[in-house]
């Protein structure tokens, strides 16, 4: 039976194959990884679903939907800081399963992070490319909407229909060339947007508190209209739900950790260095916009932070701000793809997966390959895949992996108390027992408004069992140094 725990990766191996490899370069300080968090963190769900969550679900409570999201994300940042200290490899949480439940359970999370990552960069692909229109139009430049909608997608008040979606394809394969160049130029190109980024967030948070009316905070939890996440705390709930997507990414640094120079100190650093600074971001940046504006009237706007700067009448920050956003995903897009990579480099390493997935440029040190097919898979979903319905895959997706990596510690601490941890979870077990908790009900509350969204979860999964029948169980190199 596959599902058999002996196939468990040692530890002790898995630590000094990490002080070893030399696969991938150890270039990455504590700066270096903050940054990686902070641009795969800030993006899509800040610029474009805070205002869908207020506007039809929370009101100007969805600045404690963004502290919800982010409590659940913080319980499982600190069980992912301290495997990810424990074991710096490229794998993340996949490398985590192997080494506590098992191949199985390990090939299970390493596919669902696809959805993560892959489905995560098309999806912020085609939100790039709605910006970069919407930046053009200020100086009257019109892209045509064959080009840049997909068949999915419609312009607002119009029934004409794209055809592919060119500019989410490009911007897609200008990353993936960035990342096969190296990780070092990776990491200084995402330095200069992460603070492009920020500097936005913070001026927009600063101008705005000018402008704030208080008349717009009343009610600051309006009524529930009588149904589930209409307002009220269930809303609220939803709207948590939804803006789970604006916290993804934190987890993408530990991708990084085989590239890291001290991981046993800088991981945890990373990971809850940039969450930090992004849900104090996030909570103030919220409470701006649903201040400045009346959370009513981000209804049905694809651009809510456009319908706030308009509200302050300062002209020059519209375009400034939409300048900021298109570079500011583009380091979204870096990072997550960078996350793909590096999940099936270590697939690919433990056989699980064709070798072209952990094959090093010789000059380099990246695995260019894979960043060549992922480049082709991410933009032809980006240029045609109806991306609102895959969008919240992407959550989906991650919150399943996030229980998975409380599940690990829990499971860790268990069999293996004594083993040495750099960063230890506090207070373990309540710590990822509530992570699991604020994970799962944030993964109900998606799949209450839209079970489809479980449909296609085990959908997804049930194709990676097929590949992990037919394919990993053959080559897989636990099992034969096991056989
Ligand atoms: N957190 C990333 C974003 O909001 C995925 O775009």
């Amino acid at each position: 039976m596959a599902f058999d725990l002996k196939f468990r990766k040692d530890i002790t191996q898995l630590q000094s194959d990490a002080a070893h490899s030399t696969d991938l370069k150890r270039t990455l300080g504590p700066v270096n990884l903050v940054n990686l968090g902070i641009g795969a963190i800030i993006g899509a769900g800040l610029f474009s679903l805070t205002g869908i969550a207020a506007a039809e679900h929370a009101g100007p409570a969805v600045t404690i939907s963004f502290v919800i999201a982010a409590i659940g994300c913080a319980f499982a940042g600190l069980c992912y800081a301290e495997f990810a200290a424990m074991i710096p490899m490229a794998g993340s949480a996949y490398t985590y399963a192997y080494a506590t439940m098992g191949e199985l359970f390990a090939w299970i999370i390493g596919w669902d992070l696809v959805l993560e990552y892959a489905v995560g960069a098309s999806t912020v692909a085609v939100s790039w490319s709605a910006y970069v229109a919407k930046f053009l139009a200020y100086f009257n430049v019109h892209l045509p909407t064959a080009i840049s909608m997909s068949y999915w997608q419609t312009p607002p008040g119009s029934a004409e229909h794209g055809l592919v979606n060119i500019p989410a394809m490009i911007i897609v394969f200008a990353v993936s060339l960035l990342l096969i160049r190296g990780i070092q130029e990776s990491a200084r190109a995402n330095a200069i947007v992460v603070f492009l980024k920020v500097a936005v967030v913070i001026i927009f948070i600063g101008l705005g508190f000018a402008y704030i009316n208080a008349d717009n905070y009343t009610p600051y939890i309006p009524e529930n209209t009588g149904s589930f996440g209409h307002f009220g705390w269930s809303g609220i709930l939803k709207a948590a739900g939804m803006v789970f997507f604006a916290f993804i990414g934190f987890d993408a640094v530990s991708t990084a950790a085989q590239e890291a120079k001290n991981p046993q100190r800088d991981m945890p650093i990373g990971i809850l260095g940039s969450l930090v600074i992004c849900t104090i971001l996030y909570v103030l940046f919220s409470y701006v916009m649903t201040g400045v504006a009346n959370y009513t009237e981000f209804a049905g706007v694809a651009a809510p932070v456009a319908v706030a700067v308009e509200k302050m009448g300062i002209s020059w920050l519209g375009p400034a701000i939409n300048l900021a956003i298109i570079a500011g995903y583009s380091s979204v897009i870096l990072v997550m793809l960078l996350g793909q990579s590096r999940v099936f480099f270590s697939m690919s390493k433990d056989g699980l997966l064709p070798k072209l997935f952990s094959d090093s440029h010789p000059k380099y040190k990246t695995p260019w390959k894979s960043n060549i097919l992922f480049a082709c898979v991410v933009s032809l979903f980006a240029g045609f895949a109806p991306i609102a319905i895959v969008g919240e895959m992407t959550s989906v997706g991650t919150l399943f992996a996030f229980i998975v990596v409380c599940l690990a510690v829990l499971v860790l601490r268990y069999k293996e108390p004594d083993r040495p941890r750099p960063f230890k979870t506090p207070w373990v077990p309540l710590i990822p027992v509530l992570g699991i908790l604020a994970c799962g009900t944030l993964l109900v509350s998606l799949c209450v408004s839209d079970w489809m969204h479980a449909a296609r979860l085990f959908v997804w999964l049930g194709i990676g069992q097929l590949v992990y029948y037919f394919y990993s169980i053959k080559h897989s190199k636990v099992r034969k140094a096991q056989a």
